[in-house]
């Protein structure tokens, strides 16, 4: 098991990653100071396989456990699921010292956090990731929320964790393609924050797609400091952790265009990182050498780095205007400087579709 800090001063936490922790979560909340009724919001897919283990460690560690089941998938990440957990907190008096647990992936994460955040004006919770996206992504940073009918997040608070609990075994049972999503967000740090993480994943790709559980915790482990550098110097997006977006501007606005069921964010995203990498080639920020071996890795995790032959890059340039990172009718790009650098760039949307048309 490795741990790293959160350093957020008096909302600093840990991050455990490792192989079979999910086994160890109650020992390691009752370590984390953590105590009493533990709420354990999750799916009915993820409840199946690993609810019990749960369970079990948290009674063993003298925690009384409520699980509360929520229906899967993103469009159920909205406030009749919150109002579930709310029922449920409230029916069985949870107070200001309980805790709710947060297993499953992303879209349980977000609403279990954002369920944390306002429950009393705030209790304790406990983040069990069990996506890789998750682990690597959502997890960490604090930003929990739900969707409205009219946008994605619209709804949400930034409230930190008490502790995250990252299992790489649990990745075994994630279907191949979430897991090649996953990927996208760690591909991200290594252009973004860290050169190394992206040599690490150059040379070993095939045993981390293979779920060799030791790769597996490193580049989660290296993903999670990536991100806690960069929320640790602007926890709540006020101008850098905005790099965190590098490959989402045209990633988000390609998820917006497909209507969000074609592909999946991290296949966006793959395709999105391509074209920021192209264009900051074309802008004469990045070497030619960068963008080939940053399109390689993509390709090689199994992510498309094209648009579909249907959508055209001007299809595009809604979705990116109304990407929140826009003011002043131009665009915040996230563009790289070569392996492991960033710098951001604002851009209209002509300028976009010239440098890359
Ligand atoms: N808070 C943040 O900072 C942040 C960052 C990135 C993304 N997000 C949010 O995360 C969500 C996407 O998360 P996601 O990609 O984890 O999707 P998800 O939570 O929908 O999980 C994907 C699917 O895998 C299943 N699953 C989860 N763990 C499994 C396991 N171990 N084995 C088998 N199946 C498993 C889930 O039930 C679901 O069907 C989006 O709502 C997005 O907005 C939040
Ligand atoms: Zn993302």
């Amino acid at each position: 098991m490795q741990t790293l800090t959160v350093q957020l001063s008096d909302r600093s936490y840990p991050i455990q990653v490792g192989a079979e922790l999910i086994e160890r979560v109650g020992a390691l909340m009752q370590q984390a100071g953590l105590r009493g009724k533990v709420a354990v919001v999750t799916n009915p897919t993820v409840a199946q396989l690993y609810l019990d283990p749960v369970h079990e460690s948290l009674s063993q560690a003298g925690f009384q456990a409520t699980p509360i089941l929520l229906p899967d998938g993103e469009e159920r990440k909205n406030l009749q699921s919150l109002s579930i957990i709310y029922d449920r907190l409230i029916a069985e008096r949870f107070e200001r010292k309980s805790c709710v647990l947060a297993l499953g992936g992303g879209v349980i994460g977000d609403l279990a956090g954002f369920a944390a955040a306002t429950y009393l004006r705030g209790v304790p919770y406990v983040q069990v990731p069990t996506t890789l996206l998750a682990q690597v992504d959502s997890s960490v940073g604090g930003k929990t929320g739900v969707n409205h009918d009219r946008g994605k997040n619209l709804i949400g608070a930034f409230y930190q964790p008490k502790l995250v609990v990252s299992d790489v075994a649990a990745l075994r049972s994630l279907p191949h393609r979430e897991l090649v999503a996953g990927l996208a967000e760690v591909i991200k740090y290594g252009v973004i924050s860290d050169r190394h993480l992206f040599e690490l994943l150059e040379q070993n790709l095939p045993r981390i797609l293979a779920l060799d559980g030791e790769l597996l915790t490193r580049i989660v482990v290296r993903s999670c400091e990536n991100k806690a550098r960069v929320v640790e110097a602007d926890e709540r997006e006020d101008d850098y952790r905005a790099v965190l977006n590098f490959g989402h501007t045209i990633g988000h606005a390609l998820e917006t265009a497909t209507h969000y069921v074609r592909f999946l964010h991290g296949e966006a995203v793959g395709v999105g990182m391509a074209k920021a990498a192209a264009l900051s080639a074309h802008l004469g920020f990045c070497d030619a050498r960068s963008v080939e071996r940053v399109v390689a890795l993509i390709k090689q995790a199994g992510l498309p780095t094209e648009l579909p032959s249907d959508v055209l890059l001007s299809d595009l340039i809604p979705g990116m205007e109304v990407d929140k990172k826009a003011a002043s009718g131009k665009i915040k790009f996230v563009i790289s400087e070569g392996l492991g650098r960033t710098r951001f760039h604002w851009l209209t949307a002509g300028e976009i579709l010239k440098a890359l048309g």
